[in-house]
Order: structure tokens, then sequence, then C-alpha cells
């Protein structure tokens, strides 16, 4: 299981970052969850230099730019110096401020160029009952995956995000029945471009409201690979009721569902 707690803009201080990476080194000690930070850029120098520990660094967003004369961007380059493992790419509050799928796809090459894997962000901004949503999400899958090389398509972590669920709490977040419904999906969508095999393997995380009361039902038998966090990784005492939630032994194993029922 990969946690992934996404701080977002929540933590604005050099003291709150050391305290949260210092409870999740903790964690990460004792439990059997991976665990990643997507911090704000800044803090990722500072706690990567730091860091001999298992948690792994995540950015936020990487560049398009391949470096040089581009003023005010952190490129892949820069991340990759820094060791970062992960980068989020096409989360929906960058797609709300212009990000196209074209410019997800270019930041998912910067990212591979370097070694650094792409956690991709698909998720519609709300449902309906002729599942509309479900066209909207092979799409948003489809421009991503077409641009990619078979090899490729293999080395990115998808992380389904509905934005209606993001940023409530674990009562409006998406249930366990529809989460395990959407990986189901997803990954019978993946079949069409990673072969059968591929789809299963692919790693998928759920994000959206995902706290300390929801977590556990959200990751058993749902065949979730794992979380992208929001708000809940930004706080020592939540982030740590979270992780152990999570480390019921069933749940940390929870067996994948095959794609054929
Ligand atoms: P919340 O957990 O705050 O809903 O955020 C989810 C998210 O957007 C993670 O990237």
């Amino acid at each position: 299981m990969l946690i992934v707690g996404n701080w977002k803009a929540y933590v604005e201080s050099q003291k709150k970052a050391k305290t949260l990476f210092a409870t999740a080194k903790k964690l990460a000690l004792t439990s059997r969850v991976k665990i990643a930070l997507a911090v704000p850029g800044p803090y990722i120098g500072l706690l990567s230099s730091q860091n001999r520990s298992k948690v792994l660094l995540a950015a936020q967003d990487v560049s398009v730019s391949l470096g040089g004369a581009t003023t005010g961007e952190i490129t892949a380059a820069v991340l990759k110096d820094l060791k970062v493992a992960f980068v989020i790419i096409g989360h929906s509050e960058r797609r709300a401020m212009g990000e196209t799928n074209e410019i997800v796809s270019e930041k998912i090459q910067q990212a591979l160029a370097h070694g650094i894997t792409p956690i991709v962000c698909i998720g519609e901004s709300e449902r309906d009952i002729d599942g509309t949503y479900l066209a909207f999400l092979r799409g948003q899958l489809h421009a991503i995956f077409q641009t990619l090389s078979q090899e490729q398509r293999q080395e990115i972590i998808l992380a389904y995000e509905p934005i209606w669920a993001i940023g409530k709490n674990a009562a409006n977040a998406l249930s366990p029945t529809d989460l395990t419904e959407m990986i189901l999906y997803i990954r019978k969508m993946l079949v069409e471009y990673v072969t059968e095999m591929g789809a299963e393997k692919s790693i998928i995380l759920y994000g959206g409201s995902v706290e300390p009361s929801n977590a556990s039902a959200l990751a058993k038998d749902t065949g979730v690979d794992g979380f992208l966090l929001g708000h809940a990784s930004a706080d020592a005492d939540i982030f740590t009721a979270l992780v152990k939630a999570l480390l019921i032994p069933k749940v940390a194993s929870s067996a994948r569902l095959k794609i054929r029922p």
C-alpha cells in the first residue's frame, strides 16, 4: 500500500514541515505502508538534505521547461537532483489553472526522462445518472496514454481523484462500493493500453477526502493500491491515525480484484 501525502499549500512553515516529516519517518519505520510526501517546492530541498529515512519525497508539480531561460520554473532535472521519487501531474487544482492534457503529457515525459515516477491524476467534476462521467474519464485516460510508449505506460501511477469528493470529509468521500467499481472500470480501460496483465499490475491510487474514519474501509477489498491524501496529510495527529488505521493486517495486504470477475 502506497500512501502519498499531498500537502498542497497547507504547510507554510519550515517548523511544521519538519514536524510532519518526522512523524512520517516514525510511521515508515513501524508500518508496512510505503509513505511519500508531496511537499511545497522549497521544502523539498529542506527535507531532502536530511532524509536518510524510508520516506520518499514527491513534488506537487513539474515544469515542462527543459531548463535555461524559464524564470520561476522547477524542472525535472532539479527534482532529480533533490532525489525526488514521485511527482504529481495533472492534479485537478492545476488543471483548473489551465493545465491541459497536452501539458500533462509533456510533464509526464519530463518526469520519466529524469527517472521520476509520475502520479497522474484523473477524475470527473461531477456524476450524472447517464454515466457521462465514465466517458469523460475514458477521454482523460486516452489523452494521456496515447502519447506514451508501451514501456512508459507501465511506468506511471494513476490517481483517481473525483473532483466532487476533494476537500470535503469522510462522509462525502467516494464510498468503498463505488471505489471498487471505479478501480475495476479503470483497470478495464487500461487493458486497451497495457494488456490484461499490465492492467492488473498498474498502480492506482484514490484521492478525495480520505480520513482516519474511512481509510480502512476504502482500502479493504476495493482493489486500490493506496491513497493520495490531501488535508489529512497536513496534520501530524490525523496523518498518524490514518496510517495506523491501515495497519490492520488484512487491509495492508488486501487482495487485488481480478479484472474479469
Ligand atoms: P483531500 O484529501 O483534502 O480531499 O485532497 C485530496 C487531494 O486532492 C489529494 O491530491
